[in-house]
């Protein structure tokens, strides 16, 4: 019987495709299957999230249910993976010793010899180096689960904003070379993926140099993905305002596989307080580059982050921040409470904004965000929509569900052929975290033979 692997994952888009990546090399490499229960699973694996305090106590108390797991199946391996094993190291078996396996975002690649060196010594193995782009090199080829997939493009971040730890956790930003993202997305259309989502950290930072003069940019390695046969919409994400320059907005106009949705985080309305996180941007330029996307693709979906409650950010700075949202009329945000992270450069500034502050704002701009997105929504009755069939639809088995260019969710009823194909809708009703749909065909009302009188 082969034996089985349990992966938990917390956090970002970026750790739950790492997490598909361990997966398949654990398969790959050591006969290892997936399963989503815990007790009977031989390796136990977290991938962790440490971009907020929260998430990373949370890690701490659910490897102390593990230990009971293992106490009673002393063979099961537990390894700690991600930003908290980044950041933590060999700190993570000081804190918790039934923990047998250390591994960064970097070298989770290296797992199979991880779990070798545990089991031959006994002892628990710590690797959190960063070895550059070794981890590409070693992953198994992509896998296909569907008509959609995620193609990580880069990884790290340069940026330093002064609240975050991600490029401490993650190294510097790394690009993966132009080629081999070609040949991953071109194999991933032949086994029937439809849709990419290019990741990345930073991922309109990816560059790459192409004769040793000339550097090719996003917007480039964009143009090439579109135009792989197959392949018929791309999304990517996170940008970042600071690389979203006017040929990146512009190729929303010229090339139409581009879904129209960007997620591009703001953080702040306030340009003391975005100066203060080291962002690099005004509010007047995060404004001019939502004004260039909207004038290159009218019906583009704009989705963001904010931090509420940074050191120092007054009931002034986050009006600026409210007046913003009202303004552009965000399609979804995620909105955060600042929360200190040692080791970056906030961590020195008094985290002054008291919690029961911190959260009413963050509760005043998500009801704000929310309350544009529902209008979105509802806006939306009515309209035809090209959309991707994913497949059955969660909430009735009947059913089939698919994705919008502006990622939401539609159920329709529909043949189980139709999955993995493009077709249009028409939007019939506005849920509050999803569309209901019905298929428009472009096959005449009635037939040839029949009167039409
Ligand atoms: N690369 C993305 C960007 O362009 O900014 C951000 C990646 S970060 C992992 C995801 C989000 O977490 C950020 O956009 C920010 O809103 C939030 N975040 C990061 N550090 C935080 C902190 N110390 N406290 C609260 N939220 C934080
Ligand atoms: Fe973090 Fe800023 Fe990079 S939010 S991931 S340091 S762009």
């Amino acid at each position: 019987m082969s034996r089985k692997v349990h992966v938990r994952t917390f956090g970002c888009q970026m750790n739950e495709y790492d997490s598909r990546k361990m997966v398949d090399i654990l398969r790959d490499r050591l006969g290892f299957e997936p399963t989503d229960d815990a007790a009977e699973a031989d390796l136990i694996l977290f991938n962790t999230c440490s971009v907020r305090e929260k998430a990373q106590e949370k890690v701490f108390t659910d490897l102390g249910r593990v230990r009971e797991l293992k106490a009673a199946r002393p063979g099961v391996l537990v390894g700690v993976g991600g930003c908290v094993a980044s950041q933590e190291g060999a700190q993570i078996v000081a804190r918790a010793p039934h923990v047998d396996l250390v591994f960064g975002p970097q070298t989770l690649h290296r797992l199979p010899d991880l779990i070798a060196r545990r089991v031959d010594s006994g002892q628990a193995q710590v690797d959190v180096s960063f070895p550059e782009i070794e981890k590409f090199d070693h992953l198994p080829p992509a896998r296909a689960e569907g008509p959609t997939a995620f193609v990580s493009v880069m990884e790290g971040c340069s940026k330093y904003c002064s609240f975050c730890i991600v490029p401490y956790t993650r190294g510097e930003e790394v690009s993966r070379p132009l080629e081999d993202v070609l040949t991953e997305v071109a194999e991933l259309a032949a086994r029937g993926v439809r849709e990419v989502t290019l990741l990345g950290q930073n991922v309109n930072a990816w560059r790459a140099p192409l004769d040793g003069v000339e550097e090719g940019d996003f917007t480039l390695l964009l143009e090439c993905v579109a135009d792989i046969p197959g392949i018929e919409r791309i999304r990517y994400t996170t940008s970042h305002p600071r690389e979203f320059g006017p040929r990146l907005a512009e190729a929303h106009a010229r090339l139409p596989a581009l879904a129209p949705h960007v997620h591009l985080p703001v953080q702040s309305g306030s340009d003391r307080i975005l100066a203060a996180m080291k962002r690099g941007y005004t509010a007047l330029e995060y404004r001019s580059i939502v004004r260039r996307l909207r004038s290159a693709r009218p019906d583009i979906s704009i989705t963001s982050d904010f931090i509420v409650g940074f050191p120092g950010e007054t009931e002034e700075d986050f009006e600026r921040t409210m007046a913003l949202a009202a303004d552009l009329r965000f399609d979804g945000s995620f909105c955060f409470m600042y929360s200190r992270r040692p080791g970056t450069p906030a961590a020195a500034l008094p985290d002054d904004v008291p919690d029961v502050e911190k959260r009413r704002r963050v509760q005043a701009l998500q009801a704000l965000v929310d309350g544009h997105a529902a209008e979105i929504s509802r806006s939306m009755v009515g309209r035809r929509e090209r959309v991707l069939v994913t497949g059955r639809s969660r909430r009735r088995a009947s059913e089939l569900a698919a994705r919008t260019g502006n990622n939401r969710v539609v159920n329709f009823p529909g043949a189980e052929r139709l999955v993995g194909q493009f077709i249009d809708l028409r939007i019939t009703e506005a849920l509050a975290h999803s569309l209901r749909g019905e298929p428009m065909t472009t096959e005449p009302a009635c037939s040839l033979d029949e009167d039409p009188a």
